[in-house]
């Protein structure tokens, strides 16, 4: 039996969950190899939260609850994104296991086979495969380096048809860093409504920003607030992957048809994570200042050091906790870099590739690690490059 539906014929793996099984399995054979795969924090979940967390366990929210989430934290979330300058009401609001639920879920009550959609090339992985897996067309938009890693708009109007039933957003992005300016979230809700089709903005990095980089949404723009699809999650700011908690901001029309798809494919997200993602919400300002100072300090150690590597070009990232540098010079594939920096370096990263075929000539390293691995790593890609 190895016949599948074509919906999960083009269906890849995650190259950071793929690369960190590579790396795993390289340090059961006994190698010490630094992770800077996988984008997710090394601190812990902020202990408020935690406490949270059990404390909820203990009182019972063990149990289904309901399928957009607890009204509580629907309210909290509401209350956040206003103050943020968005419009929105509990109703807007769908809770669910991670960030990714919102972005498959809108995308497949949105999309109807043949609908064109518009992404970020490179790009989180996910994007192309819910709009694989939605029966949509991936268009791929070009993120421009020399532009900070932003769209070229006059490109993406190019790319605009009668078919464009959405584009998808991503700021501050993963692999990037890059923050989208404010003149272009301005022409794309132009463009938007202009040629009706929906957003999709992912802004799960929009806390974690550096040097009072503001990282704007388009969701609160003129005409946005029917049209736009706000993804966003507790995995990154407040530590807690593992936890899968997100939620996703849209029309209340929307926000039923995704929480009907919810209720099918998932049921309800665990009400005591969710309950720790209200304290998350209410008590963490302190600990999310000291993080993203940290991320900053590790963010200028590692664009520095990459910088005095020769071969590597890295601009300093905005925001997310991720260095992108542009390795043309050497003259090797992003794959074959990425491999040999695992095998031969013991430095596990991607390549650009894993976001997409113009991540050709990148790299993407996490700087979610601490700061003496990020030395560690620089010294041992040094030492790397300097043996090609
Ligand atoms: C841009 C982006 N969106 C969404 C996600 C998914 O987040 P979650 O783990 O909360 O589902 C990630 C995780 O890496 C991401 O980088």
């Amino acid at each position: 039996m190895d016949t599948f539906s074509e919906r999960i014929e083009n269906i890849q793996a995650e190259g950071a969950y793929a690369v960190m099984a590579k790396a795993q399995a390289l340090e059961s054979e006994g190698r010490d190899i630094i992770h800077m795969e996988i984008g997710q924090p090394d601190f812990e979940t902020f202990e408020s939260i935690r406490e949270a967390g059990k404390d909820a366990i203990d009182q019972g929210f063990t149990k289904y609850n309901p399928s957009a989430g607890y009204a509580d934290l629907r309210e909290e979330i509401a209350r956040q994104a206003e103050s943020r300058g968005h419009l929105v009401l509990p109703e807007n609001v769908v809770v669910g296991p991670g960030a990714k639920p919102g972005i498959i879920f809108p995308l497949l009550a949105l999309i109807n086979p043949g609908d064109e959609v518009l992404y970020p090339d490179p790009g989180f992985p996910t994007y192309r495969m819910a709009i694989e897996l939605a029966n949509g067309i991936p268009v791929p938009v070009p993120l421009v380096e020399k532009n900070g890693f932003a769209f070229d708009l006059d490109e993406l109007e190019k790319l605009i048809t009668p078919k464009t039933c959405l584009c998808i957003i991503n700021s501050p992005s993963n692999p990037t860093g890059g923050i989208a300016r404010i003149e272009d979230l301005k022409r794309l809700a132009e463009l938007a409504a202009k040629h009706d089709f929906w957003v999709m903005s992912d802004e799960i990095y929009s806390r974690l920003v550096y040097d009072g980089a503001f990282p704007a949404s388009i969701g609160t723009m003129d005409g946005m607030r029917d049209r736009a699809i706000i993804v966003d999650g507790f995995s990154k700011t407040y530590a807690m992957t593992g936890w899968r908690l997100g939620y996703a901001i849209m029309p209340a029309a929307l926000a039923e048809k995704v929480s009907l798809l919810l209720m099918h494919a998932v049921g309800c997200t665990a009400g005591f994570t969710q309950k720790a993602g209200i304290a998350a919400l209410r008590n963490c300002e302190v600990e999310i200042a000291d993080v993203v100072d940290e991320y900053r300090k590790r963010r200028d150690l590692i664009s520095k050091g990459l910088n005095a590597i020769p071969g590597f070009h890295c601009q300093k990232p905005d925001g997310a906790f991720y260095a992108f540098p542009n390795v043309k010079e050497l003259g090797i594939s992003s794959k074959e870099l990425a491999s040999r920096l695992l095998e031969e370096a013991g430095v596990a990263c991607l390549a650009g590739t894993d976001f997409g075929p113009n991540g050709e000539g990148y790299l993407r390293f996490t700087y979610a690690t601490s700061r003496p691995h990020i030395r560690r790593a620089l010294q041992r890609i040094a030492e790397f490059v300097d043996t090609l």
